[in-house]
């Protein structure tokens, strides 16, 4: 077991300092391809983790707190039991409180935090951000990740419970259990979870910023989440997947739209998957085609900002275009046949690793 300076270990203190424990943490930012709403209602989702992400480095300190710098937005933070902040303070804090309340010994440190995902973009920098900072303080106290699904669970309470975004699953599991070169297929009602091979024969998938910064705890989102309970409770049934497709019928509006996505985004989910699996790309493109209309006319989460960016993709020749994640901004998704070009303000994307130890 290695030695912390914070362990008070009096007799040894040169020998502690020189034991300082560094280590650093990438938590990837995701994309999602197909399956969006659909993890908090027990149903599909498709997504897969991407390069650019966030970098923790935390440092065992001597200290009896915990120090962390936001290096991409300038500012800092202290704390020693972590109370509830508002902002990206409350990561930390959560994640610290979190790790505790599930029974880890964290020592304290510093923690440094890099990033190159855009907050507010729309691929997930909270999910990147707590992610890698689960891995850090693990490391920094000489603990193994473990169970990956528990860690997603633990950074979505984080989320839920520190940050105010009533969020899923999908993120966390994207950015800790997704496989290089392939999408990680979710069943959120049994968690089981399928890597996919991410075959694209020559298409390419980018995203675009809308430009309209989104919010999930600010955004309609919570209220998305708050109608679905609710057309659960009508319904009586645990989660809108297991709703019929004539009980959309039988739900006062906007409920019977979303049982609609839900159930459509499912098969969707399904279909995707065997296009890919027989290579058939151009149906991958008209099922995010679908994706988005489902998402804009019956789940409602588009914004006339996204509704722009998804025509600039279709303009510039996408096979498919769709708002991707919570929506109400962020970015959009499109997959471009060979020798097709993406808008030149669009990123390309490619199925990166899990979240991991530098
Ligand atoms: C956000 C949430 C996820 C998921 C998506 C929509 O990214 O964090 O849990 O609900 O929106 O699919």
């Amino acid at each position: 077991m290695p030695t912390y300076p914070g362990m008070a270990c009096s007799a040894s203190a040169a020998a502690a300092i020189q034991a300082v424990v560094q280590v650093r943490a990438h938590g990837p930012g995701r994309v999602n391809l197909i399956g969006e709403h659909t993890d908090y209602n027990g149903g599909l989702a498709l997504p897969f983790a991407v390069a650019p992400g966030v970098t923790v480095t935390a440092e065992g300190s001597a200290g009896d707190h915990f120090e962390v710098q936001a290096h991409d937005l300038d500012e800092r933070d202290t704390f020693a039991v972590p109370e509830r902040v508002s902002g990206w303070r409350a990561f930390p804090r959560g994640v610290v409180a979190e790790l505790r309340e599930a029974g880890h010994a964290l020592p304290f440190a510093r923690l440094a935090i890099d990033s190159d995902l855009p907050q507010g973009s729309g691929l997930s920098s909270s999910a990147a951000l707590s992610t890698a900072l689960c891995l850090a303080l693990l490391g920094v106290g000489g603990e193994e990740a473990g169970d990956r699904i528990e860690l997603a669970r633990l950074c979505s309470r984080v989320e839920n419970e520190w940050v105010g975004a009533h969020t899923g699953l999908l993120d966390q599991l994207a950015a800790l259990a997704s496989q290089e070169g392939h999408a990680l297929l979710i069943d959120f009602d049994r968690l089981k979870l399928t890597h996919v091979p991410l075959d694209l024969r020559g298409f390419t998938l980018a995203t675009l910023d809308s430009g309209g910064s989104h919010d999930n705890a600010a955004s309609g989102y919570n209220e998305r989440r708050d109608e679905c309970a609710l057309a659960c409770e009508l319904l009586g049934i645990p989660s809108l997947s297991q709703a019929g497709a004539a009980d959309a019928g039988r739900l006062p509006e906007p409920l019977g739209r979303r049982v609609l996505h839900v159930l459509s985004e499912n098969q969707r989910v399904r279909e995707a998957v065997a296009a890919l699996g027989r290579g058939d790309l151009e149906e991958v493109g008209r099922l995010l085609d679908g994706s988005h209309e489902s998402l804009r006319d019956c789940y409602e989460v588009s914004t006339p900002e996204v509704e722009r960016a998804v025509e600039a993709m279709k303009d510039a020749g996408a096979a498919g275009a769709r708002v991707m994640g919570a929506g109400f901004g962020g970015s959009v998704l499109g997959l471009f046949p060979p020798g097709v070009d993406p808008p030149a303000a669009a990123e390309p994307v490619e199925p990166g690793p899990a979240a991991r130890l530098l």
